[in-house]
């Protein structure tokens, strides 16, 4: 199994491939089905693979999630591996990554990020494109997979591709869900089975809103009264919003490629999701 641990190691293993097939998929690691859904993509689109696996420090912003972030390499490995045993995987130290000061640096974001998951975790995005420029600049990739459940996320590494003519081309992959519909995240892994279980009423009560032809206050309304029924869920926002500049439009419009955004916190458990207006 290729496995590097350092830069000097991927970069000696990177330069023999001189094809323009090279995909990337950057993670965090604590592998689920979402991620692999990612990674079988890239395998079948590309001559070689990278998968990197990364906590990175700078995109959380207070200490206890980042403590709380789960880290399974061993099974991550084992996982990849079943995929295809070829595929070369990164998993660097912080010191590695960061050889200086484990600091974000400031990048200019369109207003991208001065909504919901910007405006609720300051700076996380200066963090996430610090060190996915950082995997970029390394891997070198012409292809690299991002999921829709961080649908802001890839919406400002797009943008952050596009202002600074990066050469790769970003390949935005549906989201994957548990049986009950809640959206697959390595934080779901932090839940009670319980809660975890009950959590499938936030798809299903985006799927009710996106698919009725509802006005947006009538959106609004329902999701409020969904969470209400379920009180241990604290609903930090529920935003209809134009996919392209992320703002809040003022009227829903299944033409105009919007879409319905929650976040939501459960037993100190972040969560996110997103539906496309249909
Ligand atoms: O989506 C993630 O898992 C992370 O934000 C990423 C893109 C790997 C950067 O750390």
């Amino acid at each position: 199994m290729p496995l590097y641990q350092n830069l000097e190691a991927l970069h000696r293993e990177r330069k023999k491939y001189l094809g323009n097939q090279c995909g990337l998929v950057p993670t965090m690691g604590a592998l689920h089905q979402g991620h692999l859904a990612l990674i079988e993509r890239a395998q079948i689109e590309n001559e070689s693979v990278w998968v990197t696996i990364f906590v990175n420090p700078t995109q959380f912003n207070n200490a206890s999630d980042l403590h709380a972030y789960p880290v399974s390499l061993k099974e991550d490995i084992e996982a990849i591996h079943k995929i295809n045993p070829a595929i070369n995987i990164f998993a660097p130290s912080i010191k590695d990554m960061y050889p200086e000061e484990v600091h974000a640096k400031s990048h200019a974001f369109n207003a991208l990020d001065t909504v919901m998951e910007g405006a609720d975790r300051p700076d996380h995005f200066n963090g996430v494109i610090t060190i996915v420029s950082k995997l970029f600049e390394a891997v070198q990739p012409h292809y690299a997979y991002f999921g829709e459940k961080d649908f802001q996320q890839l919406q400002i590494i797009k943008n952050w591709v596009k202002t600074t003519n990066i050469p790769t081309t970003i390949v935005p992959c549906p989201i994957i869900r548990e049986a009950n519909g809640l959206a697959m995240s390595s934080r779901n892994e932090l839940l009670t089975k319980t809660t975890r279980a009950e959590a499938g009423f936030i798809y299903n009560t985006l799927k009710h809103c996106a698919s009725n032809g509802m006005k947006k206050a009538a959106i609004y309304a329902h999701i409020a009264n969904a969470f209400a029924k379920h009180p241990a869920f604290t609903l930090h926002y529920a935003l209809c919003v134009d996919e392209m500049t992320l703002k809040e439009v003022t009227e829903v419009n299944a033409k105009d490629n919007q879409r319905i955004f929650v976040a939501t916190s459960v037993e100190g458990v972040r969560l996110i999701d997103n539906i496309a207006l249909k």
